[in-house]
């Protein structure tokens, strides 16, 4: 395993691409409503990335047909957009995405609701964006993997929430997916130390029932086991001297 420590001039270039798609998503979120397809995020999501001179990172990686996952209630992630899946009242939408701006990727996924959803669903979104704030408060010089992975883990388990074991984080830079895993769950080992120039994505999928996923025949689309809803939020932060910096949000 080798993890690249980013120069400043590489770090500037993450930064951009990090900019670029926080936008994106705030772009992709004021498109939902009732009644649009998965295909309709997919398209305006890479007319949009084109837009800002970038390569959607996601289209054609390992045969994956399309620019953004979308991943609806109980599809954790990868979901295949499609013209005749539409949204509807009361759904929750996963948007994954990934830019290539000059050679350097950011990877980020929101959670949105459609229209009024319940409450139970609307604090899994919020509990699983606030799992990523509690995993990057140990994203500093000093700690271990580790420390973030088990943040991540206790606060989601703490609302009886599982934390899917079968997808992981990873170093993201030059390549979508670098050394290390950032798993969402304590391992036996700290992990490697974290270091200045260090890029990760950090991006918790958290399941209102049992930890368990399963693969759809698509060979893509992520379900849960148990039918139960699904949320992810995912960001590209950078390690620094102090406080980590998030790049995917503006
Ligand atoms: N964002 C995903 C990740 O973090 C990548 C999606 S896989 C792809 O690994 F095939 F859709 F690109
Ligand atoms: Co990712």
């Amino acid at each position: 395993m080798s993890v690249s420590i980013k120069s400043e001039r590489e770090i500037e270039l993450m930064r951009e691409a990090g900019r670029i798609l926080a936008q994106v998503h705030e772009e992709l979120g004021r498109i939902l409503k009732p009644g649009i397809s998965t295909m309709d995020i997919d398209r305006t999501g890479e007319r949009l990335i084109r837009g800002f001179g970038c390569i959607p990172s996601f289209k054609n990686y390992n045969g994956y047909p399309a620019s953004i996952c979308v991943s609806v209630n109980d599809e954790v992630v990868h979901g295949i957009p499609n013209k005749h899946r539409i949204l509807r009242e009361g759904d929750i939408v996963s948007l994954d995405a990934g830019v290539i701006y000059n050679g350097y990727h950011s990877d980020a996924a929101r959670t949105h609701a459609i229209g009024k959803i319940s409450p139970e669903a609307q604090q899994l979104i919020q509990v699983t964006r606030e799992c990523f704030f509690e995993g990057i408060k140990y994203a500093k010089k000093g700690y271990h993997l580790n420390d973030i992975s088990s943040a991540i883990q206790a606060y989601a388990e703490h609302f009886g929430y599982g934390v899917v074991r079968d997808l992981v984080g990873h170093g993201v830079g030059k390549a979508l997916h670098e050394d290390p895993e950032v798993p969402n769950f304590a391992q036996k080992r700290k992990g490697i130390r974290l270091c200045p120039g260090m890029t990760l994505a950090i991006e918790p999928m958290i399941n209102m029932g049992r930890a368990d996923v399963v693969w759809l025949n698509d060979d893509w689309t992520v379900v849960t086991d148990d039918g139960s809803l699904s949320a992810h939020y995912e960001n590209t932060i950078l390690i620094t001297e102090g406080e980590p910096e998030i790049l995917s949000l503006l």
